[in-house]
């Protein structure tokens, strides 16, 4: 392993004063390697086995100074969430952040990790300013509260699949394996690696084994500076004791962690390197945790042996908020002890530069580097492991493999759909060419259309559940937007094929629809179609809205007023003109022109015919020959024939009666299929816009 660079010489860099891009940090770092091991053996870079090594600090020091962040409230009033707070953090420590609840912990936490705009203060490591900088997102992983993984996939399958979008392009399969599997081990995962991760309805991992892989998938590039906000909140206290000791680990593999946490028990306490205890924005103390005992017997108030150290502390400021001046004591007292404690100087901080300093991590094995030093990690991180299509599959075998380990959905979808259809089938019974058989196939294909888009209506979840998922990996660039949009409705055309065969399977020979194989293909793409514009419809609005249920309202709305306008209801020449608009943007429309023309459009098939033009009117009672002797006066008076088996209206007339002239089935088709491609756009620009990981 090498040694730290700058101890015996200096390795040029040509940034010149700006900070660095990863990019020309790994082409100094190998020339600095090359200079320093010239004809010698050049060392190989190798994913660090942190189980083996034991590794040598590199000076990285965070530090923080007068961070002041304000938020504008109602009525042009200004609310302080942070005032005043500094600190400071070595690589291998933990920095913890205490406070009651809605002291500003998670602000802090945030501020530090540049997630907060309008923060006044300064951040910088090894003295450079950092904060908002390309290179801080570069190093730093910062792990939400919430876990947000796929539940039926494994602890392992999750790693991987995270090491898959996160790890170099350059990394081998199996070194990223490795990795994973080194990381299972830090993370204490080695029993649970093959269990799935579980949610309400299926057993998975514990609690703790569950935040412990959020942490995972969050440093699986092997961050230099960890954030997390409230690692251990809803954990018990054994669970809790195993996240921080996780922390440990990490941060004694040469990473500095910065967690917020709302009451550490004594055991925790020992884990931890440096506290700051907030109190409504103001930093009530600062300093190691063994330290807090004598600056609390100092301001007059010593804790005995039998009480637990911070939960006295958190005490004593609560009562301290409540009194009526407040902390302004102790936070007084707390900037003079500052003073005192900090006459130690960190001149071996200053010793090393910042990109020095991170080089040195990287050849470490930090930021996971590739194999061999003549190929080090390169921009990759900053910008996308994988090309597009590389994504493209990823995610798509992710979500087949989540889906896979639960069928009985897809089935149950396909059953629901098959039930339908056979509700249908029996209630529509081989419809024949009368009149009313006429009417009857209309009222069975406006049924039909509107049930293919109601079925679509459950997409909604989809997404909804995904989303926070899809946000923490964009943010960090897991993957293209578009990667994700694309293989969001790959995954989505087999199930909907299935749920279109399904349908037409049942009804169509059932119902008696005309046209033969040829016209069931046809009815099977239309359907197919359909789905597809449904299933997209409803996916937009899931990105767009992100309540599902506002998501659902505003999609059932939008379906009825479809189903209004399409055509079944109301003829387009019989809709205001002020509405006519809606009719043309009525997905439904299109494919309930389509099954009626794809029924309809043969001038051979005649549906009324002599007599049963009379059928449901008042004429009907008048005997047959009466209507002969009609018939015949009126086919005098149109110089024809008519008899019983004369055609009065056929097929095409039907259709002219609806008013559907103005498309062919292929044209209705073409736009069916548009109208789904046209709103999986409109999903993406939703996702592009609409969601932003950022408090404001
Ligand atoms: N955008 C905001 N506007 C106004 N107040 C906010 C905003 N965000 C957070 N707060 C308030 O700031 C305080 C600190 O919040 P937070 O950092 O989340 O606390 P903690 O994590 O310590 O529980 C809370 O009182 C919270 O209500
Ligand atoms: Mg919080």
């Amino acid at each position: 392993m090498p040694r730290v660079a700058a101890e015996s010489e200096e390795i040029s860099f040509d940034g010149g004063n700006e900070l660095p891009t990863l990019g020309e940090l790994m082409k100094d770092l190998e020339e600095g390697h090359r200079k320093k091991y010239s004809g010698a053996d050049s060392p190989d870079h190798h994913i660090v086995d942190l189980t083996s090594l034991e590794i040598r600090p590199v000076p990285l020091l965070l530090s923080f100074n007068n961070l002041k962040y304000d938020v504008r409230g109602k009525a042009a009033t200004v609310k302080t969430l942070l005032n005043d707070v500094s600190g400071e953090v070595r690589d291998g420590d933990i920095l913890a952040v205490l406070g009651a609840s809605g002291a500003g912990k998670s602000t802090l936490i945030d501020a530090l990790a540049g997630r907060v705009s309008t923060l006044k203060g300064t951040v910088t490591l090894n003295g450079e300013k950092v904060l908002q900088t390309q290179l801080l997102k570069v190093i730093s992983a910062y792990v939400m509260q919430e876990d947000v993984l796929f539940p039926m996939l494994t602890v392992k399958e999750t790693l991987m699949f995270a090491s898959e979008f996160r790890l170099p392009r350059s990394l081998s399969k199996s070194k990223k394996m490795e990795r994973v599997q080194a990381l299972i081990d830090q993370l204490g995962l080695r029993n649970a690696a093959d269990t799935i991760i579980g949610n309400e309805g299926h057993r998975g991992v514990s609690g703790g084994e569950r935040r412990r892989v959020s942490i995972g998938v969050d440093i699986i590039h092997d961050p230099i500076v960890l954030f997390l906000d409230e690692p251990t909140s809803g954990l018990d206290s054994t669970n809790a004791f195993m996240v921080v000791q996780v922390l440990k680990r990490i941060a004694r593999s040469g990473s500095m962690v910065i967690m917020s946490i709302h009451q550490p028990s004594a055991r925790i306490l020992d884990l931890l390197d440096r506290l700051i205890i907030l109190s409504r924005g103001k930093s009530v103390f600062n300093g190691s945790p063994t330290s807090l005992p004598q600056f609390l017997s100092d301001f007059g108030h010593p804790v005995s042996e039998k009480e637990n150290i911070t939960e006295f502390a958190l005490d004593l400021i609560r009562q301290l908020e409540g009194s009526t001046d407040g902390t302004k004591e102790l936070v007084e007292f707390n900037e003079k002890w500052q003073l005192q404690v900090s006459t130690e100087v960190t001149t071996s901080y200053k010793a090393l530069s910042l990109k020095e300093s991170i080089i040195t991590s990287i050849s470490r094995g930090k930021l996971v580097s590739g194999s061999t030093s003549s190929n080090p990690i390169s921009m990759e991180t900053v910008s996308y492991a994988n090309t597009p299509l590389v994504e493209t599959y990823i995610l798509s075998k992710r979500y087949m493999k989540n889906w896979s380990r639960t069928p009985e959905l897809i089935i149950a979808k396909i059953a629901t759909v098959m039930v339908t259809g056979l509700l249908l089938a029996t209630i529509y019974w081989r419809l024949d060419n009368t009149p009313r058989g006429a009417q009857e196939r209309m009222a069975f294909f406006a049924f039909a259309t509107s049930t293919i888009f109601y079925t679509c209506a459950d997409n909604i979840s989809v997404f909804i559940q995904e989303r926070y998922i899809f946000l923490k990996e964009t943010t960090h660039n897991a993957y293209r937007t578009y990667s994700y949009v694309i293989s969001h409705a790959l995954v989505s055309l087999p199930q909907l094929l299935a749920l279109s065969i399904a349908f037409a399977a049942t009804t169509f020979w059932t119902v008696g629809l005309s046209g033969g194989l040829e016209s069931f293909f046809y009815y099977c793409l239309i359907i197919y179609a359909a789905f597809w514009s449904g299933s997209s419809f409803v996916t937009f609005i899931s990105g767009l809205i992100p309540n599902a249920r506002i998501s659902f309202i505003v999609t059932i709305s939008y379906l009825s007023y479809c189903l209004l306008m399409g055509g079944f209801y109301i003829n387009r020449d019989r809709i205001p003109s002020y509405w006519i608009w809606f009719h043309y943007i009525s997905l439904l429309k299109y494919p309930y022109e389509a099954v009626l023309i794809n029924e309809f459009d043969d001038p051979s098939r005649c549906f009324v015919r002599g007599v049963q033009v009379f059928d449901g009117t008042l004429l009907a009672k008048v005997s047959d020959s009466m209507k002969y002797k009609l018939f015949d006066t009126l086919g005098n008076s149109l110089g024809t024939k008519i008899t019983e088996s004369t055609c009065l209206r056929t097929g095409p007339d039907l259709l002219l009666q609806q008013g559907i002239s103005q498309l062919s089935k292929w044209d209705c088709l073409w736009i069916t299929v548009a109208c789904g491609l046209f709103f999986r756009i409109l999903f993406y620009f939703s996702l592009l816009f609409g969601n932003k990981n950022k408090r404001t």
